[in-house]
Parts: structure tokens; C-alpha cells; sequence
């Protein structure tokens, strides 16, 4: 077995992380920080261009040390080198799981059933350099002759929501040409980005890993009819370029075997920006910037394989995570970015995450007895404290956030800059304190109301603080530090996976959904309802009328 096969809740570390829990879990932080002012400084991690500061979670050095227990309790240090060595982690599609490898630099030396996989990877690289520099050179040409100004990227899941996120993230990058994404089946989606494109100067990019994902094959049969209206068989071959594992089925579809950039099956959906399905990434910002959130994500890389784990950012967070999920009972977690460039960052990660450890069947087959996946969701700030921060501060769950700020703007407005980053500060300093009934009331009476009303207002006005956060702080968006903040989190999903004691790289749970679509599409084409449960027969007669 690649992976051991360990209970962590039948391990001695969980047993007294739970005693622990149970002296903790009315700890007050304010407390903590009163009895100990160095608090900040011992609990942060400084790295790079980062500053993760932890020391605002109901923790103390004791629950760090029964955490670190537990990762050595379960063989997380072996568990990682067999990750980056390219042992076959993903058991239950018997893969590796490497797209660690595609980040890694050009004398590394990584094995797949023996063969070092690294020049084949700079192959790729070099084959993504050369096409995006001629495309955005202008180079190469459309089959009019005219310069490429749009690319279309036609995907879903990993196939899209990776691009797409780091193409949004990285625009203060970009270059001239203007990039859209397809990924949804629904047809008005595909109709609204054809509406802005002109076919003579438009480059298509097909990526599907599996080239038989039913939306990005209908989508791009679609697309490949519109264009055909204007332009001839061979001029797609001009136009049309395919990112995929299964050459054949590209070759079916009609894009030539030269115009397929490869990518691996030890390459997993969520995790395939780096490979060359980042080719529309590498397209809108340059292949230069595209390399440069590559080599950020390998600096992460290395953090993670070699610093201890007491100072390693994915493995604190991690471990965090864990301690609210699995002992405080929290059901969710919030990301928020403070820049509005990060719009599609927690999209993207939820795929990451919730994709990833979404299972409740252990690495023995069984059904775990503890919770797993954690669900995320969130909102660039300060947007978000204007929609659900009410819930974070005062509902009654429980909802550990991660703050993500960067020292500096990117168009040099420091005026917005700083009122921006003052709100960031203000929040997590505001879930830590809260707001107490003497600070209430005295406001209150600041006020012109009479001490009935004050003391009505009073109850609503509390905030009870004590909610933890995490604070990342990087120096500047760039294309190196986004590198490095995706492979934080992927490092992360994979600790989290190895202490749960799950496979976090498949995703069966998608596979189901599928084939029941087709089964519905053949009843909806034939107009002859099957046997479905009493609501979906229902509903699909209600849709035929
Ligand atoms: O959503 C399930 C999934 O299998 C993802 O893991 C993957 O990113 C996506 O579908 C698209 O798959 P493909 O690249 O093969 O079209």
C-alpha cells in the first residue's frame, strides 16, 4: 500500500487532542493574548514574501505539540516524500500524483514507472513558449491573415476554473489579446461569449483532459460549427488547439496531433494549471509570467517538503482546519482576499478542497467516523463584509476565516490601498475582541436615547468575539507569490487528506452525476420518462409538456 492505513481518531495524539479540546473549548483568545504579549511573535511564520500569523486561533503552544503528535503519528512526513517522489498516493486509479513535478526545476529528477518525467515536462514548457510567443507576437496568424486578438478557452472544472481564475487574477499582467472562458453546457452561456468574437481572429483552445467530458465536447463541437460557417476544415487547424491526454479522441474531433499540448494522468484535474492546460494563462499574461507562477509554486514546494513542521505554513494550516472541524464542530470555513483581483480565487479552491477531501470512506474501504472535508466559501473584502460578515460576527456557527492582503496595490492608489487594508485589519481584530456589554453601553450613552431604549439596544449591539482567523500578508500580487498562495492551499488539502486518512486525489462522487445525466438526456430525447423516483418522473413529464 502506497499510503499507510491509520484511524486517526484511534490514535493516542487525537485521544488527548480531544481531552485538550475539552480544557479549551471556552478559551477566551483575548485571555490568551493578555497573559502572554509575545503571543504574535511566536505564533507566526515568516517565508518568502508571506507572513502567516496563526496567533488568532483558540490554540495554544500544548494544541501545536498534540498536532504535531498526530502528524507523526501518522507517518506525514513519509506521506509527503512519497508525494513528491511520484509514489502511486491516487490507490484508487492506481496514479501518482505529481503535479508538483510540473513546477519543478529543469535538472530535478522525478520517476513514473522509472522514467524521469521532467524533460518530457520542459518539452511541453517549451512547446506552450513557442506557441504563445508567436501567438501574441503575432506571429501566426488567423486563416484571413489577420493577428489573433481573443482566445477562447473551452473547459470545465480544473479545465477552466484554473485558468480562468489566474487569468482574472494576474490581469494587471496582461497582454493585448482579450481571453474568454466556456465552460458551462448551458447553451446561452456558449451563444454570449460567440456574440463578442470574430472567427478570422479568434484562437480556440479545447481542454479536457479525458477529451470526454460531455460539456467541453458539445461545447466545442458548437463552437467548431459556428466557425465553420466562416472559415474552412483546414482553417481550423489554425485556429483550434487541444489540451488533453487522449490524442485520439482530439484526432476524432478534427484538431491535427500537432496542435495537442500533452498533459499526464498523474496530473489531476484541480491541480492542472501548471501543465498545459495553463496554456490560456500562459497566452494572456506571457509565457515569462507563466513560468514565474510556476517557479513561486516550487519555492512553496520546497517549504513544504524540507522546513519542520512547527514553521511549515500548509502543515499549520492544516492543522488549524482540523482543530475546528473535527473537535469545535465547525461546519465551514470562510476565504477572504482583499483585492478584488482574487474575484475567483475561492471558486477555484473550492474545486481544490472540497473536491479533494469531500469522501467519508477511509483508506481501509470503511466509512469514516469522524468528519472530513471542510466546505468553503467566501468573497473578496471588502464586498464580502457588506453581504455575510453579519453571520461570521454574530450568527450562532462557528466560522474560522482566512484573511489573504497584500502589502501594496498594484496601480499605486495608496489612498484606497491603505483604507482597504485598514478594513482588513479591522475584521480580524474585531472577531478577536468583539464588543462587550461595558463598551456597548457606553456608546450607547454617548447617544441621545433614553436608557430604556439603551438598554434594549444593548443585547443586539454585543459581539462576542473569540472568532479565530488566520492572517496572510503578502508582500505584492505577482505571478510568483499567486504561485506560491495556490500550492499553500494544495499543500494543505494534502495534510489534511493524510491525517483524515482518505484519497484525496480522485472524485467518484462527480462520476455518478454523469452517467444519471445521459440516462436522463436519452428519456428527454425520446420523450419517454423511465423509472426514476416519484419527483424526478414528476418533474421530467412537467419539463416534456
Ligand atoms: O468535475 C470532475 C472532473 O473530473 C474534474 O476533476 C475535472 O477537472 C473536470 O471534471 C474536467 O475533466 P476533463 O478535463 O477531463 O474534461
Amino acid at each position: 500500500m502506497a499510503l499507510k492505513n491509520i484511524n486517526p481518531s484511534q490514535t493516542a495524539s487525537w485521544q488527548k487532542i480531544q481531552l485538550h479540546f475539552e480544557a479549551m473549548k471556552s478559551v477566551q483568545m483575548k485571555e490568551l493574548f493578555s497573559k502572554d504579549s509575545q503571543r504574535a511573535e511566536k505564533m507566526h511564520i515568516e517565508w518568502s514574501d508571506f507572513l502567516l500569523d496563526y496567533s488568532k486561533n483558540i490554540v495554544t503552544e500544548e494544541t501545536l505539540q498534540l498536532f504535531l503528535d498526530l502528524a507523526n503519528e501518522v507517518h506525514l512526513k513519509e506521506a509527503i516524500s512519497k508525494y513528491f517522489e511520484g509514489a502511486l498516493i491516487n490507490q484508487t486509479e492506481n496514479r501518482s500524483v505529481l503535479h508538483t513535478a510540473l513546477r519543478a526545476p529543469e535538472n530535478a529528477t522525478v520517476l513514473v514507472d522509472g522514467v524521469n518525467v521532467i524533460p518530457e515536462v520542459y518539452t511541453v514548457k517549451n512547446k506552450i513558449k513557442v506557441f504563445s510567443d508567436e501567438i501574441i507576437s503575432g506571429k501566426r496568424k488567423g486563416f484571413t491573415g489577420k493577428k489573433f486578438t481573443d482566445i477562447v478557452n473551452i473547459g470545465i472544472g480544473g479545465s477552466d476554473l484554473g485558468p480562468a481564475m489566474a487569468v482574472e487574477a494576474l490581469q494587471f499582467y496582461k497582454n493585448h489579446l482579450t481571453t474568454h472562458f466556456v465552460s458551462n453546457i448551458d447553451g446561452d452561456h456558449v451563444t454570449e461569449v460567440l456574440k463578442k468574437l470574430n472567427p478570422e481572429t479568434t484562437l480556440f483552445v479545447v481542454v479536457s483532459k479525458t477529451f470526454s467530458t460531455q460539456e467541453t465536447i458539445l461545447n466545442a463541437a458548437t463552437i467548431k460549427n459556428w466557425f465553420l460557417q466562416a472559415g474552412t476544415e483546414e482553417a481550423v487547424a489554425e485556429h483550434f488547439v487541444a489540451v488533453s491526454t487522449n490524442i485520439e479522441k482530439v484526432a476524432e474531433f478534427g484538431i491535427d496531433a500537432n496542435a495537442v499540448f500533452p498533459m499526464w494522468d498523474w496530473v489531476g484535474g484541480r491541480f492542472s494549471l501548471w501543465s498545459a492546460v495553463g496554456l490560456s494563462i500562459s497566452l494572456a499574461i506571457g509565457f515569462e509570467n507563466f513560468d514565474g507562477l510556476l517557479k513561486g509554486a516550487n519555492k512553496m514546494d520546497d517549504h513544504f517538503k524540507n522546513e519542520s513542521f512547527d514553521k511549515n505554513m500548509p502543515v499549520i494550516l492544516a492543522f488549524l482546519s482540523i482543530w475546528y472541524n473535527n473537535f469545535f464542530g465547525s461546519e465551514s470555513e470562510a476565504i477572504i482576499p482583499y483585492t478584488q483581483y482574487l474575484d475567483k480565487f475561492v471558486p477555484y479552491l473550492q474545486q481544490g478542497i472540497m473536491e479533494s477531501n469531500g469522501k467519508s470512506i477511509a483508506r481501509d474501504g470503511k466509512p469514516v467516523n469522524y468528519q472530513t472535508g471542510t466546505i468553503i466559501w467566501g468573497e473578496p473584502g471588502s464586498n464580502s463584509q457588506h453581504a455575510f460578515f453579519q453571520l461570521i460576527h454574530q450568527g450562532t456557527k462557528l466560522i474560522p476565516t482566512d484573511f489573504i492582503g497584500f502589502k501594496e496595490g498594484l496601480h499605486g492608489n495608496e489612498a484606497h490601498h491603505d483604507i482597504l487594508m485598514s478594513n482588513f485589519f479591522a475584521q480580524t481584530e474585531t472577531l478577536l475582541m468583539g464588543k462587550t456589554e461595558e463598551q456597548v453601553k457606553a456608546d450607547l450613552k454617548k447617544q441621545d436615547i433614553s436608557s430604556e431604549k439603551a438598554s434594549f439596544l444593548t443585547p443586539f449591539k454585543l459581539f462576542a468575539g473569540n472568532k479565530p482567523t488566520n492572517t496572510i500578508l503578502i508582500d505584492k500580487l505577482t505571478p510568483e507569490s499567486l504561485g506560491s498562495l495556490l500550492a499553500l492551499y494544495e499543500h494543505k488539502i494534502f495534510v489534511q487528506g493524510i491525517i483524515w486518512n482518505i484519497f484525496s486525489f480522485d472524485q467518484w462522487g462527480v462520476e455518478l452525476g454523469k452517467q444519471s445525466a445521459s440516462t436522463i438526456l436519452a428519456e428527454i430525447e425520446s420523450e419517454n420518462v423511465g423509472m426514476h423516483d416519484g419527483s424526478t418522473s414528476f418533474l421530467l413529464k412537467k419539463y416534456l409538456k
